[in-house]
């Protein structure tokens, strides 16, 4: 086991990337080290926005990861593993989630997690990778005016048990780490890109070029989203520039 082997709770933190930063900065933390807090000051979401999450609702975690067997340009594998352990967290309590690329995990057409990673590269390694997730799991009123978010128990009915989650987090995590590790790129890929979102769908998105209808190929091993126009043309699209429809 790696992930799990070093846990630290916090009532509240800044953020806890912040507090795995920090501590990458400080001491050489144990690989898997994991962070959680039950409320964060400033929750950082991805890039321009924030996290809300309401005290001791939800899950709050940040994972210390060295995985200096992946090159730079193999990146992200890291969002494909962290972002299907989230989904096989979710997925045990409900058949409808899904990956929406790069790293959202989605029940329908609603947000239930989100995924921040930041990455450090060492010249031709990854030196590490601070992994955050915030799965949103007893919260039923949402104030940051975010789109679409939702919880595990507006999805199932149910409050569940913040350890018992946390637990099962911890154990994906290490599990889909091994598969990292043990070089089994091509199946976490193709898992990956099974359980996405929209996939083989006919949806509307927007570009550069103005809002269109598309459908998504898939996700290639360099991240970027593969999306074919009614026109038969096919386009590749880099975080950011195509957005979705909803
Ligand atoms: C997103 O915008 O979808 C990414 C959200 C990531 C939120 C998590 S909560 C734990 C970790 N600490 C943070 O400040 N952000 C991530």
């Amino acid at each position: 086991m790696i992930v799990g082997t070093y846990v630290r709770h916090f009532e509240k933190v800044s953020s806890t990337n912040a507090v795995a930063a920090a501590m990458l900065n400080e001491q050489a933390p144990a690989e898997g080290t994991v962070i959680t807090a039950s409320y964060q000051e400033s929750g950082r979401g991805q890039p321009g926005n924030s996290w809300e999450s309401e005290p001791g609702k939800n899950l709050i975690m940040s994972v210390i990861l060295y995985p200096v067997m992946i090159s730079p340009a193999d990146q992200f594998i890291i969002s494909e593993m962290v972002s299907l352990a989230v989904w096989d967290v979710v997925s045990k309590h409900t058949q409808n989630a899904r990956i929406k690329w790069p790293n959202d995990i989605y029940v329908g057409n609603d947000k239930i997690a989100g995924i921040l990673i930041e990455n450090s590269i060492m010249g031709e390694i990854l030196g590490s990778s601070i992994a955050g997730i915030g799965l949103n799991v007893n919260q039923t009123l949402f104030l940051s005016g975010a789109p679409n978010p939702v919880s595990l128990k507006q999805v199932t009915g149910t409050t569940h048990y913040l350890k018992a989650v946390k637990e099962d987090m911890t154990a994906a995590l290490d599990r889909r780490y091994a598969m990292v590790i043990s070089g089994e790129k091509a199946t976490l890929e193709s898992e990956y890109n099974r359980v996405l979102y929209r996939v083989g769908e006919w949806h509307r998105y927007s570009d550069d070029s103005g809002e269109f209808e598309g459908m998504i190929e898939g996700v290639r091993a360099d991240g970027m989203l593969s999306v074919t126009k009614r026109d038969g043309t096919r386009h590749l699209y880099a975080f950011r520039e195509i957005d979705y429809i909803l």
